[in-house]
């Protein structure tokens, strides 16, 4: 078993400059999007600052060795068989999504999610003037699954697009095998490309695995565009740089227009950054899963104990809890009275579409000391 990742105090991680660190006045406990509290792995470092010694700072152009240290990390962690030479450099998952959507897709298009889910699929289709649909999730207590009858009237009705986050975010959900291939029949019935986002897949527990959507059938092998990026489990967004790749020769062939565009919007640094993430930190990942791990066990004790009328998701992957404010005394926008109240800031739950009322996330990836204060801080609004 991996030890926990130091964490620095709380003085410390308030002169980091990201957005986590300076969207909110300084007495507020930050709790909100999705970085960690974690130092970075030090072979990432050392990739990063050899660059910059190197004055290798230009723009990024053809990289094979990210194609490779993925398709590395993929057979170790999955034993998932990826072509690195299928592999297309981009700047962010976002920025491939649009362009994807844009590349393979028209203006109304309707792209299906099944909410609550990760607010910027909502804003990265409209951005693009596609439509949104809603599949829910089932919700039976705290525990969510996938409604394959909501999921096949929208396919009827026509969408084009299926966007999945796959581990799920918010939920730290993990489809089966079974629930994927069940949505790559129905896709293929229905002619639906889906955009599996396995930015999260990493940061799967101990004892549970990860399935790349792509890897359960034929039917998913031809139906996938798989789009990741190592931005979220080493906290690398910064660096700006992830990937995506499909196995469909024709869809690939249709990509193809976007590559030289979008690689070159990606960061050099970046990229020399997410080889070393997925081809030397394997010890720093699975440090920063068992941390992760003791902090969502110390959340659901702290819950237990503190906050009797709430309710906590029991996910299995990342570092993000989905809470159920519905039995309090706080209204539909628990994260909006809590920042005002309580002067700790979690995710609205409304920009997670349907189920997000009454709701909000909390990014647990941060220190012990830092939880137990937020938790404190929140008690007395419930
Ligand atoms: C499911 C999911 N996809 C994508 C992203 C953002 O990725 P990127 O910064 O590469 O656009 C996040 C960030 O939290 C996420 O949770």
């Amino acid at each position: 078993m991996s030890g926990s990742l130091p964490i620095e105090p709380l003085g410390k991680l308030r002169q980091r400059k990201s957005t986590k660190w300076r969207e909110y006045d300084a007495d507020v406990l930050p709790l909100p999007v999705a970085e960690m509290d974690y130092p970075i792995a030090e072979p990432i470092i050392e990739a990063v600052t050899e660059m910059m010694r190197r004055s290798d700072t230009g723009y990024l152009g053809k990289f094979p060795e990210l194609g490779e240290a993925f398709a590395g990390f993929a057979l170790r962690r999955w034993n998932w068989r990826v072509n690195p030479e299928s592999i297309r450099i981009t700047t962010d998952v976002g920025v491939a999504t649009i362009e994807i959507l844009r590349t393979l897709g028209s203006t109304g298009d309707r792209v299906v999610v099944m909410p609550p889910v990760y607010p910027a699929f909502y804003n990265w289709t409209k951005e693009i003037h596609l439509t949104m649909v809603e599949a829910p999730l089932l919700k039976d207590g705290v525990s969510y699954s996938i409604d394959f009858a909501a999921l096949e009237r929208e396919f009827a009705a026509g969408a084009k697009f299926f966007i999945i986050s796959n581990p799920h975010n918010p939920l730290g959900l993990i489809f089966t095998p079974t629930d994927l291939k069940s949505i790559a029949s129905l896709a293929e019935k229905y002619n639906v490309t889906i955009l599996s986002d396995e930015i999260h897949a990493p940061l799967t527990y101990s004892g549970n695995m990860f399935t790349p959507f792509a890897s359960v059938s034929e039917e998913a092998k031809e139906r996938v565009i798989t789009l990741t990026s190592a931005s979220k489990s080493w906290n690398l967004a910064g660096l700006k740089c992830s990937v995506f790749f499909t196995e469909n020769k024709e869809l690939h062939e249709k990509l193809e227009p976007l590559v030289k565009g979008i690689r070159s919007r990606a960061s050099l640094i970046g990229a020399a950054g997410h080889v070393a993430a997925f081809s030397q930190a394997d010890d720093w990942l699975d440090s920063a899963i068992a941390t992760m791990e003791a902090s969502n066990r110390l959340l659901h004790a702290l819950v237990e104990k503190k906050w009797p009328n709430v309710k906590l998701s029991n996910p299995k992957n990342s570092y993000l809890s989905w809470i159920d404010f519905s039995q309090t005394k706080l209204g539909e926008d628990p994260a909006i009275e809590l920042l005002e109240k309580a002067r700790v800031a979690l995710s609205s739950g409304i920009p997670f579409g349907a189920g997000g009322k009454h709701h909000a996330r909390l990014n647990f990836a941060t220190s012990d000391e830092i939880l137990e204060a937020a938790i404190d801080r929140i008690s007395p609004w419930l």
